[in-house]
């Protein structure tokens, strides 16, 4: 077993990676300094300082912590001759760093140079379910809408919607505007062009917070070369990896779940080889910690760690 470290153990999606990696031998958490020195699950939370990461021995470091902090510290981990796998958006389009989901790319993992990038939430629930459509009929273009639930904006947000009544819940408050758009809805097309590698491919998607504890729910609307009936599409979708066909998903259904829920399937009469469908996902499992945990199953696997 590889020697392991969480950055961010103390958060929204540090939680879930201490949950999947309770039956692993060797992993140290680390946060800031605000939460280290303090205990979890009977461990000593460590500051993540660049001497701690650099001089740490890890083999592998699952980083959950924001994108300027990552930027920082994360090539700290390299040094330390370990491979970090990151939450943030910080790596995710660097050309030389690898974009990950395991069922739509997984082989990618293996060219990293130290960093491999998970993608966004709403991009992976996405991606599990366009990867097969596209697969067999080809992908023309792409709209979403997605409905984020607050779990997405870290522990704080959700600790917020605990105390606050919906109304007085701000649901804008952590997405910043590039030009006309919210930075996560450029996120969802720049990263799904990267993952597919359809650098042209037509993406417009729009991002809404909900006041939802957890799990996104995303309406879509693809349009294919091919043309591909509901029903061949619904096979397709049921023979999937992480997919199951849900005649009504909703976040609640796809909470605590591993797999992205995939149900509404029909034809889009406004396209021409239109179908539209609804997506659901638990945003911090396969969103973010899961689909982390399986790229480094997938190396461990692969035989692609020092260790
Ligand atoms: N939540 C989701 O559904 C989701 C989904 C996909 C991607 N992500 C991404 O995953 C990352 C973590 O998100 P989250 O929702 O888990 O956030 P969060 O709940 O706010 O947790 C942030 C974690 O980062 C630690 N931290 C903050 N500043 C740090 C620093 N300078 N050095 C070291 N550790 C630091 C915090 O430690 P303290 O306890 O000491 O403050 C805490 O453990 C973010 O980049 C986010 O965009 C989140």
């Amino acid at each position: 077993m590889p020697r392991v470290g969480i950055l961010g153990a103390t958060g929204a999606v540090g939680g879930v990676l201490r949950e999947l990696l309770r039956d692993w031998d060797d992993v140290r958490y680390f946060s800031s300094a605000r939460s280290a020195g303090s205990e979890l699950d009977g461990r000593l939370v460590e500051e993540a300082t660049p001497e701690a990461l650099e001089a740490g021995g890890l083999d592998l470091c699952f980083s959950a912590i924001g994108a300027s902090a990552s930027l920082e510290l994360v090539p700290h981990v390299v040094r330390g001759g370990g491979v970090a796998i990151d939450k943030s958006s910080a790596w995710r389009m660097k050309p030389d760093v690898p974009l990950v989901v395991p069922e739509v790319n997984g082989d990618q993992a293996l060219a990293h140079n130290g960093v491999i990038a998970v993608p966004n939430c709403s991009t992976i629930q996405l991606l599990v379910a366009l990867k097969p459509l596209h697969d067999a009929a080809g992908l023309r273009s792409t709209r979403v809408a997605t409905y984020q639930s607050v779990s997405g904006a870290g522990k704080q947000s959700m600790e917020r919607l605990r105390a606050e009544s919906v109304e007085e819940h701000d649901l804008r408050g952590d997405w910043t505007l590039e030009g006309e758009e919210f930075e996560e809805e450029a996120k969802i097309r720049e990263e799904t062009r990267k993952i597919l590698e359809l650098p042209q491919l037509p993406v417009s998607a729009t991002c809404v917070r909900v006041p939802v504890p957890v799990g996104h729910a995303e309406p879509v609307w693809i349009e294919t070369e091919e043309p591909l009936s509901p029903d061949q599409a619904r096979e397709l979708l049921a023979a999937a990896p992480s997919v199951r066909i849900e005649d009504f998903p909703t976040p609640g259904k796809a909470a605590g779940g591993d797999e992205a829920l995939v149900g509404r399937i029909r034809r889009d009469p406004s396209a021409e080889n239109g179908l539209a469908l609804m997506v659901a996902g638990d945003n911090l499992r396969k969103g973010a910690a899961l689909n982390a945990v399986q790229i480094a199953q997938l190396l461990v696997e692969r035989s692609a760690l020092a260790a």
